[in-house]
């Protein structure tokens, strides 16, 4: 977490800080600061809370054409001032921003304190200046790397110092990008902080040592070898981060689900054929085991059901946080499929590293070109959904689980077995029915007024649905604070009927499945306990109607394409009932949206 951005141009480093900074915030907002440097030394601003709040702090100051800048989300002492990025040595005369844990910051401190250091912050990060000063005795870089090699854990650290024009930077377990313009440079935790200004990018690699001054860049190892790392050019536009003219990122991205679907699914369904480019041998696995978190975790249960249905292969799901410390049992017959959005998930990469120790084949489900995620596996499918700047996942989602419905086609493919024509032809259909949906929105916005004073809700589904309700109660409860639970329907009897009565609203996921008439009981079972039932169903259900309160009527789409549509309902009730709260949609509190610490 946290967003990095650092300049050396022509242009007002302000201008360009702020600018990458509000396009970071989504990796962390609880406050920021900046740090700006010239032949007379360095001047800092910082604030609480998100940019917007930074910006008021500075007045003037053009005249700056080099800076760093941060935006934190707090692992290491309490968001505040003192806490804020950038962080200084004891002379003022150096200035870093981090990104990551510093692990054995305790040990560092302890001996630095004892040297003479004083440090004025709680965090990990500020020992970072203070090895730097240490170490320096008129060559900047070379105390640098004095100090990078002494710290453990996972950090993209820039640091500069007073007087000097030059930008020093380091990966490891963090990203960082440099971004390469007309006689400017930029250096950020991720591509659309610089898009506005230059769309050719170096993605850093671990352990890259970058030393960038007016003459241009150098890149080496950290034991000082010069290294080569390919000038990008990124297909991403600014447009396609901007929010146009909704109020939320959170709801333009729910709507544009029928585009980001049809860019998951474009050019993979080839004459009734699944077409990508994934390396793996027929006849070389005996089973799938995947590892995700949060909403791509849920993902990954549905690609359970789909995998084992349409491919009669045997698929395990954990959370990457449990399967990189339970010496999960892997072998070169198991393909390893991470799922992530982001693809800097520090927790997935984890797991993948482990998969991959245990001789795994790997791959991933990703939607950022170019992540860590992308270029640590053996192979991949993009989702194509464009950049996801809420922190809440929709549309990435979504198309997770279309990826994952072509994964599973495709190693049915891969046994020899023939494709179901109908289900093909519905997947590419699947925009159409996701536009259907959406034209519902107004009703599910005057639905939220009715419960946006709740405080708990159950979300409940079998099957495929169960899934769907999981991802429908992490939804709620990360953007409007309301405490939710998902559960396969037929759960509820072994405890959480228990919390059932008239003020409790039960969301049933009910559309047609070999389950819906069980689900039927189970919604009887709520009803007898006068729980409000809100029911997402596609057909019209006489029963259903008699005992929903609310009914969302979704279209009729083929069984294994039903989660993506049902999901949708479920990330509208969130977005209404939590903008009718009032809240921050788009930077739910404690939150990030890229959580690169464990
Ligand atoms: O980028 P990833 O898909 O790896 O992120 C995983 C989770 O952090 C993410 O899905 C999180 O749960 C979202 N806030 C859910 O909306």
């Amino acid at each position: 977490m946290c967003g990095i951005i650092a300049y050396l141009g022509t242009r007002p480093a302000k201008e360009v800080l702020l600018a990458g900074l509000a396009k970071l915030e989504y990796r962390g907002y609880d406050s920021a600061g900046l740090c700006f440097s010239d032949k007379n030394g360095l001047l800092s601003f910082k604030a609480v809370g998100p940019v917007k709040n930074l910006v008021k702090t500075i007045e003037g100051n053009d005249k700056y054409s080099l800076g760093i800048a941060h935006t934190r989300w707090a692992t290491h002492g309490e968001p505040s001032e003192i806490n804020a990025h950038p962080h200084f040595d004891c002379q003022h005369k150096i200035a870093i921003v981090h990104n990551g844990i510093i692990e054995n910051h305790n040990a560092l401190k302890e001996m630095l304190i004892k040297e003479g250091h004083k440090f004025v912050s709680a965090t990990d990060s500020e020992v970072i200046a203070h090895l730097i000063e240490k170490f320096d005795e008129g060559n900047l870089e070379s105390a640098f790397i004095k100090a990078i090699n002494l710290l453990q854990g996972s950090f993209a650290v820039v640091a500069i110092q007073a007087g000097s024009r030059r930008l020093l930077a380091t990966r490891r377990s963090s990203p960082l990008i440099i971004g390469v313009g007309k006689e400017e440079f930029f250096i950020a935790s991720d591509v659309p902080a610089v898009l506005a200004y230059t769309n050719q990018v170096i993605y850093l690699q671990d352990n890259d040592f970058v030393s960038i001054d007016d003459s241009g860049y150098k890149i080496k190892t950290l034991a000082g070898k010069e290294i080569k790392r390919e000038l990008e050019g990124v297909q991403m536009n600014l447009e396609e981060i901007e929010k146009g003219g909704f109020k939320h990122f959170m709801l333009k991205e729910i709507m544009e689900q029928p585009i980001t679907l049809a860019q998951t699914i474009a050019g993979r369904v080839v004459n009734d054929k699944i077409k990508i480019s994934l390396q793996i041998i027929p006849g070389s696995f005996d089973r799938i085991v995947m590892a995700a978190c949060g909403t791509s975790w849920h993902s990954a249960l549905i690609g359970k059901y789909l995998i084992e249905e349409i491919a009669g292969v045997r698929v395990e799901v954990d959370y990457a946080s449990e399967f990189r410390y339970r010496q999960p049992l892997i072998s070169s017959r198991d393909i390893f499929l991470a799922i992530s959005q982001s693809g800097e998930t520090a927790d997935t990469l984890a797991a993948l590293r482990e998969a991959k120790a245990g001789g795994a084949q790997t791959a991933a489900l990703v939607n950022i070109v170019g992540s860590t995620l992308a270029r640590e596996v053996d192979s991949g499918i993009y989702l194509h959904a464009g950049p996801e700047i809420g922190v809440a996942s929709t549309k990435a989602f979504s198309s997770q689980i279309a990826g994952l419905l072509i994964f599973a086609l495709y190693l049915r493919q891969l046994s020899g077995a023939s494709l179901d024509k109908g289900l093909l032809m519905e997947l590419k259909n699947l925009p159409k029915a996701v536009e259907a949906v959406l034209a519902g929105a107004d009703k599910i916005a005057s639905l939220a007024q009715q419960f946006k004073k709740t405080n708990n809700f159950l979300f409940l589904g079998r099957g495929l649905n169960f899934p769907v309700a999981l991802e429908g109660a992490l939804k709620l409860k990360e953007i409007s604070y309301i405490h939710a639970e998902g559960y396969p329907a037929a759960e509820i009897k072994h405890g959480p009927i228990a919390l059932i009565d008239e003020d409790m609203p039960v969301l049933f996921i009910a559309t047609k499945n070999l389950l819906s008439d069980k689900i039927l009981s189970n919604m009887a079972e709520v009803k007898a306990r006068q729980g409000k039932i809100i029911a997402v169903v596609d057909r019209d259900f006489q029963d259903i109607a008699a005992l929903a309160d609310h009914l969302l009527v979704v279209p009729s789409v083929h069984p294994l394409l039903a989660p993506i549509i049902n999901n949708i309902p479920l990330q509208l009730l969130a977005y209404y009932i939590a903008d009718a709260r009032g809240l921050d949609v788009d930077r739910p509190r404690n939150l990030a949206k890229s959580v690169t610490v464990e």
